[in-house]
């Protein structure tokens, strides 16, 4: 039986769940999709998405993780038995595991970029400036983007030594569990990140008009390239698609990670509240900083080409480029893409929490073993990751199926089971248990009414959409087929340990409270007078 394991302080898990959401997708892929779904206009579907979707889901997954957590289980198989009160409902947790540990694959891998761009400014390797081209150059070596297998060529043991020691301290945090690892890292990491943020954007908001050639490429027209709205694009059903993607990609709502953070709580813990500041700081970090730094900074020095750029081509290519030509460049690359880093672990931490929780209190394992197999697991995904290394094509197929539609399936079993654990008036108690604020009732029925209505909807266009092109992808791509091939065998394999899990559970008697309720309703029904 896995040791019992809780958070020490309430700082320390807002500080857990927050590190958990504020990551890559704050810094990279939030000015990248706004910038190419309408700019200010973006924020209107994006704003009616953490309304309707983002702050109620992440409140049922506190309220439900806590509920299942003070009930003996953490993994998000148990969590779903006691919140179904059936055993069955254990296989849809398998979901919860799979999409995690499919991101971290590929997520632990920009994660080590992030640190090798850190290094390279720290050792004036990707100084001074060059031709911008030169860093589209630099990125695609680094990342073997031109032909697979790249990376394990001669010449690339730099960044394989990085990625393994990035991979490392990930572990060396899990391992030292909840409170020693995730929460202490956190609480070290998140005020360095917010201070390292607040460095580079107030050197990019006072760059006024660096180069006087160029009079338009401006603060103020770099702010605007952001933030000026094309109302065009809302006809554009991608934009609404768009919207809630990063929505869901940002908060880590549908990852399976704040229903595990929040099953280590206590019975009076305070989740109303918790909940709220922790989704209040990912928006803090989205759209005040990510949203003020990136893109403005890159208009600033490259003018409206900056626009088209993707998540990848902002942050590894027109970034650099920035800072080659800013004063102090180096060390402000350096802040920069080390802060990217410090987001990414917390992040990438929270990856890894629910799978080897579920094998520890799902296989009996202890801490070291639990460790070694996920280790194991997520080494053999990543190598596949960065040996398919070509147009990026196994981390964009895995980014696709699982870090985009795998997390709308997952969110959508999420909503029904909150729907099937709680009535109105039930899930109202749970979450006001030991509560700092008042949340009006009207949550409620948001979460039964309007939150899997609008999911619906979303995933419905999502697949008219975006799916076909997938598909023939898949068709026309060995690599794609194959990562779905990968991506299916870690899903099979965690089914079968959840079934195993579930015998166990079982058999140890840890399920008998669904039998000893089943029972007290017979014996009830019984007992009450025949009518
Ligand atoms: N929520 C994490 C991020 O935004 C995964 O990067």
């Amino acid at each position: 039986m896995a040791q019992k394991e809780q958070w020490g302080t309430r700082i320390g898990v807002i500080l857990a769940v927050a590190g958990s959401a504020v990551g890559l997708g704050n810094f990279l892929r939030f000015p990248g999709q706004a910038a190419q779904n309408g700019g200010g206009a973006f924020m209107i579907p994006y704003f009616i998405s953490l309304l309707l979707l983002g702050i109620p889901l992440c409140w049922a997954e506190w309220t439900m993780g806590r509920f299942a957590g003070t009930r003996g289980f953490h993994s998000a198989p148990g969590i779903f038995i006691v919140l179904c009160r059936n055993t069955f409902a254990r296989y849809f947790g398998t979901l919860a595991l799979l999409v995690p540990l499919v991101i971290y694959m590929y997520y632990v891998v920009i994660e080590a970029w992030c640190l090798s761009y850190a290094i390279s400014y720290l050792d004036g390797s990707l100084m001074p400036a060059a031709n911008p081209g030169a860093y589209d150059e630099y990125f695609g070596s680094l990342v073997g983007i031109g032909q697979d297998g790249a990376l394990f060529r001669p010449g690339h043991r730099d960044f394989l030594g990085i990625l393994i020691f990035t991979f490392v301290m990930n572990f060396f945090f899990i391992y030292r569990g909840i409170t020693k690892g995730i929460e202490a890292f956190c609480r070290v990491a998140m005020p360095i990140m917010v201070v390292l943020a607040l460095v580079v954007l107030v050197r990019v908001l006072t760059l006024g008009t660096p180069d006087p050639a160029a009079p338009d490429r401006n603060v103020v027209n770099g702010l605007g390239s952001m933030w000026n709205p094309n109302f065009a694009k809302l006809s554009d059903p991608n934009t609404w698609l768009a919207a809630s993607g990063q929505i869901f990609f940002s908060l880590s709502v549908g990852f399976g990670v704040i229903i595990n953070y929040s099953s280590y709580m206590r019975k009076n813990d305070d989740v109303a509240l918790s909940g709220l500041t922790a989704t209040s700081m990912n928006e803090f970090f989205e759209v005040c900083l990510g949203g003020l730094i990136t893109l403005p900074a890159a208009f600033i020095f490259l003018g409206a080409a900056a626009q088209e750029m993707g998540t990848f081509g902002l942050g590894f290519t027109a970034l650099p480029s920035v800072f080659a030509v800013m004063p102090a460049g180096q060390l402000f690359g350096f802040l920069w893409f080390i802060m990217l880093f410090i987001a990414a672990i917390t992040s990438s931490l929270s990856m890894l929490q629910p799978v080897i929780a579920f094998f520890e209190e799902g296989l009996g394992l202890k801490r070291h073993a639990a460790a070694a197999i996920l280790g194991l697991i997520a080494a053999i995904g990543s190598g596949f990751v960065v040996y398919f290394s070509k147009d990026l094509k196994a981390l964009d197929t895995m980014d696709f199926w699982v870090g985009t539609m795998c997390i709308f399936v997952l969110a959508m079993f999420q909503a029904a089971v909150y729907s099937i654990a709680f009535s109105v008036q039930s899930g109202h108690a749970a979450l006001h248990e030991g509560s700092h604020i008042r949340v009006p009732i009207a949550l409620q029925y948001l979460l039964k009414f309007v939150t899997p209505v609008y999911l619906l909807l979303i995933f419905v266009a999502f697949c008219i959409f975006n799916v076909p092109d997938y598909f023939s992808a898949i068709g026309k791509s060995e690599v794609a087929l194959a990562s779905i091939m990968f991506i299916s065998i870690v899903g099979a394999f965690l089914l079968v340990m959840v079934h195993i899990a579930g015998i166990r559970w079982m058999r140890e008697g840890k399920l008998n409270f669904l039998f000893e309720e089943a029972g007290e309703d017979e014996q009830a029904a019984n007992d009450s007078p025949a009518v």
